[in-house]
């Protein structure tokens, strides 16, 4: 079977892509390569034994878009990961982000009822919960406003698919992924941060490797058990194998509602100080870190209440905190010895 993957050359779509292989589905990759490289597609290559079908569109325009359709007639069913991701971007470039990221979910809403394809993957971002109130935060928790343009992406995305499903035949899992981290196993893809990363495990791991002289920790005045924020981190490998199960359930008409929504995290919270104190361990390197004042815009703490997948899925997220940093780092030795030649 044939499955159309958006974004399958950036970091969460080409783990996802090597686990679709490896459960023996078809892919193809449709990726502008505006946050990815083209060797990723290779890289999936090099674990998988197959190289993907790869399509450098994009799918803001709708021509293009289509194109992907009438090339590819037999498509069984959508993973739309590709989107612009950058939270403090996002506000600098707001018609951007909109822009890009609601274009390419309309167009390819259309191009699939076009060509009569109705199973339909969405990443959508723990983000659509602000700070919740009652943690852990349950799929019935109420979206707050959003933080972000970004965010209010993800929000408007969830709001477009479900009256589509009302309106169409579309089926769709959304799933809400907590704080993503870590790499494939073989340390041949991994996340690829372009410039500066924002997201604070990257940050540590070019860090240790001495790429960025000092971390800085964003505040240690939280209502924590050190006083640091809290977040749901969620190796990658689960992530992507939780989308495989997502698909399946579409293919095998098992939803039971065209609608589905399921937090993907492991349902621990870690501080940023426990988080750096199992890089310390995993890696051996000692973080150059500093405690600086709060980051506009975070908040304090979030982490899933994973039962709904567990139940329905049959998915649990089964990599821990150290492996997830064990991961990270030997992806970033990789990539180092990788950009040195
Ligand atoms: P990523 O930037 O590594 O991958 C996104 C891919 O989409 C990139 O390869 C990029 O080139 C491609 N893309 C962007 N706009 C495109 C367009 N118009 N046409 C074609 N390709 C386009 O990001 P990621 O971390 O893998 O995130 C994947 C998805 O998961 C995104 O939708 C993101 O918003 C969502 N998400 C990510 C996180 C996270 O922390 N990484 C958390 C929650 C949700
Ligand atoms: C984690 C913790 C920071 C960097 C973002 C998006 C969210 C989702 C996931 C897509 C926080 C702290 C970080 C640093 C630090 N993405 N930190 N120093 O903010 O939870 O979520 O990515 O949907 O929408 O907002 O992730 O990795 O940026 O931060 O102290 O240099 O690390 O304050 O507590 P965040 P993050």
């Amino acid at each position: 079977m044939k499955i159309l993957v958006t974004g399958g050359a950036g970091y969460i779509g080409s783990h996802t892509v090597v686990e679709l292989q490896q459960a023996g589905y078809d892919v193809v990759v449709a990726d502008n390569l505006i946050n990815s490289e083209k060797a990723v597609i290779e890289s999936i290559g090099e674990i998988t034994a197959v190289v993907p079908d790869f399509e450098e569109v994009d799918l803001s325009d709708p021509s293009q878009t289509e194109s992907i359709f009438e090339k590819h007639s037999d498509l069984a069913a959508v993973i739309h990961f590709a989107a612009l991701k950058a939270v403090g971007d996002s506000v600098k470039r707001p018609l951007e982000y909109y822009r890009n990221n609601v274009f390419s979910l309309i167009n390819l809403l259309n191009s699939m009822k076009k060509h009569g394809v109705n199973p339909f993957v969405f990443s959508s971002s723990c983000t659509v919960y602000g700070q919740p109130n009652i943690l852990p935060v349950n799929e019935n928790s109420p979206r707050k406003d959003a933080e972000s343009p970004y965010g209010n992406t993800k929000k408007i995305a969830e709001d477009i698919l479900k009256d589509e499903v009302d309106a169409s035949s579309l089926q769709c899992i959304a799933l809400r992924y907590f704080n993503p981290i870590g790499a494939h196993p073989s340390a041949i893809i991994g996340e690829l941060p372009l410039g500066i990363p924002d997201n604070l495990v990257p940050f540590i791991t070019q860090t240790a490797i001495g790429q960025r002289e000092k971390l800085m920790v964003f505040g240690n005045d939280y209502e924590t058990k050190d006083g640091t924020p809290i977040r749901d981190y969620i190796h990658v490998v689960d992530l992507a194998q939780a989308h495989v199960i997502a698909l399946k359930r579409l293919l095998e008409n098992k939803q039971k509602d065209p609608w589905e929504v399921f937090n993907l995290g492991t349902g621990n919270g870690f501080t940023v100080l426990e988080v750096i104190r199992s890089f310390e361990k995993v890696s051996g390197e000692t973080l150059n870190y500093e405690i600086s004042g709060r980051r506009a815009g975070d908040i304090e703490k979030v982490w899933a209440d994973t039962g709904l997948a567990n139940r329905e899925l049959g998915w649990k997220a089964e990599r821990d905190l150290d492996e997830m940093m064990h991961s990270a780092w030997k992806w970033e030795k990789a990539l180092q010895i990788k950009n040195k030649h």
